[in-house]
């Protein structure tokens, strides 16, 4: 987003005209900031042979997964859901990544027949895969490397406490699995968290990716997950892509080297990717000033971004009506009956009732997160593309309230 020309822009459309032509509540994505980040990650593992696996959960829309597309990335699934929906827009059964947790057996069996990698983490689903498969159908094992990655325990998922993959302290009960059904592993996979700072993170997991890789003799590809940072607060720092790309490739192409095969090293990034591409915009419906606060009450709430509820997670706010004048500090409070607080002690140009303002980094985890809590609509969607705006998803209307509830007559 910039100030030019006296409006907020991007891709040179003014965000004010949008909201005017969409209405309010509305999620806006930058679809070549987007295609950027991909090329931003492919260059800095430009020396390995990348596959990268969009994390579809952070934004699922199709018209983005066809960007992704379009971009050459590949796609991470956690549910058959999100594979049915990748294989929808196009993507090849091979290109798709299906790492879920704590599913049944029956889910898995769906998406072998779908023909897509299947990423398998606990021990119980290993021996269910072996009696009904054995080694006719190659997998993935996701290992939980024990790392306590990111600042925020929320989503850190790599610890020792985390419901997530197969502990390497059980790797030799893995072992035991694989050579009693003969199962044929071509991929191991860790995943520690999200909001990954450190290039050194990625090594450690990769330390301990190496080590349990040495001892499977078949694999073709090393998978790192997602979680690289991006900035949220002004003066963040985010992920080094350059950094963590030279040196986790450096230690990567050693690892080949000994390993006596060029493998494929994959990511998932969710946020790296869609987070800072996206907007959501709201209208302020009430100044509401308190002896200690002034709430700006706007047009959307918990129910569409749940991430500073969730998370405490930081989203900056910028008043696109007010381009100059004085600042003042303001709460920015959802209008859902809960205590839904978007962003608190924010300075923002003078806020009018009827302003429009714009939620930073809504586009990993806003609308895939949002419900219909307290029986609100869920915005639009607007992608931006070659300087052009599309509708990729209508606003709901009180019908989808009503949908699949059924009426009974008693
Ligand atoms: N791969 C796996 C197996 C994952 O579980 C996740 C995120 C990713 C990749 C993508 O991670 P990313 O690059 O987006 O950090 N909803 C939360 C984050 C939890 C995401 C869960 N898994 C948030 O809004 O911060």
């Amino acid at each position: 987003m910039e100030l030019t020309d006296h409006a907020y822009r991007i891709q040179g459309l003014a965000l004010t005209e949008l909201a005017q032509k969409y209405g309010t509540p509305l999620y806006v994505y930058d679809g070549e900031k987007i295609v950027q980040q991909v090329e931003t990650l492919k260059q800095a593992f430009s020396g390995v042979k990348l596959k990268i696996k969009y994390a579809t959960k952070a934004l699922s829309n199709v018209n983005i997964l066809k960007l992704m597309k379009r971009a050459g990335t590949g796609v991470d699934a956690v549910s058959i859901e999100e594979v049915m929906l990748c294989l929808h827009v196009g993507f090849e059964p091979t290109e798709i990544m299906y790492t879920p947790n704590c599913v049944s057996f029956t889910e898995i069996q769906e998406a072998v027949g779908l023909g897509v990698m299947i990423n398998i983490d606990n021990i119980p689903m290993l021996e269910h895969f072996g009696t009904t498969y054995g080694g006719s159908v190659p997998i993935c094992i996701r290992l939980n490397p024990h790392i306590l990655a990111g600042g925020n325990a929320k989503i850190s998922v790599g610890h020792i406490d985390s419901k997530f993959g197969i502990s390497i302290l059980q790797l030799k009960h893995v072992h035991k699995v694989v050579e009693a059904y003969g199962l044929h592993v071509v991929g191991l996979h860790v995943h520690t968290g999200s909001d990954i700072l450190d290039a050194e993170v990625f090594l450690k997991g990769a330390e301990i990716l190496f080590e349990a890789a040495a001892e499977f003799s078949d694999l073709n590809f090393l998978d790192f997950g997602g979680g690289f940072k991006v900035a949220y607060k002004p003066g963040d720092i985010s992920t080094d892509m350059k950094d963590v790309g030279f040196k986790v490739s450096q230690a990567f192409q050693d690892f080949c080297a000994s390993y006596g095969k060029e493998l494929e090293i994959w990511f998932e990034p969710g946020k790296f990717l869609v987070s800072e591409c996206g907007l959501l915009l709201v209208k302020a419906n009430v100044i509401k000033p308190t002896p200690a606060t002034t709430f700006v009450g706007v047009d959307s709430g918990l129910n569409h971004l749940i991430r500073p509820m969730m998370y405490d997670a930081y989203h900056g706010v910028v008043n696109l009506s007010r381009l100059t004048g004085p600042e003042r500090v303001y709460t920015i409070v959802g209008y859902i009956c809960e205590t839904d607080t978007i962003a608190a002690d924010r300075k923002l140009r003078e806020v009018q009732e009827g302003d429009l303002l714009a939620i930073k980094n809504a586009g990993a985890y806003g609308f895939s997160m949002s419900s219909n809590y307290n029986s609100r609509l869920r915005p639009a969607e607007v992608m931006l593309l070659g300087g052009m705006d599309y509708l990729i998803r209508e606003r709901e209307t009180f019908e989808d309230i009503l949908r699949h509830q059924v009426d009974v007559a008693f």
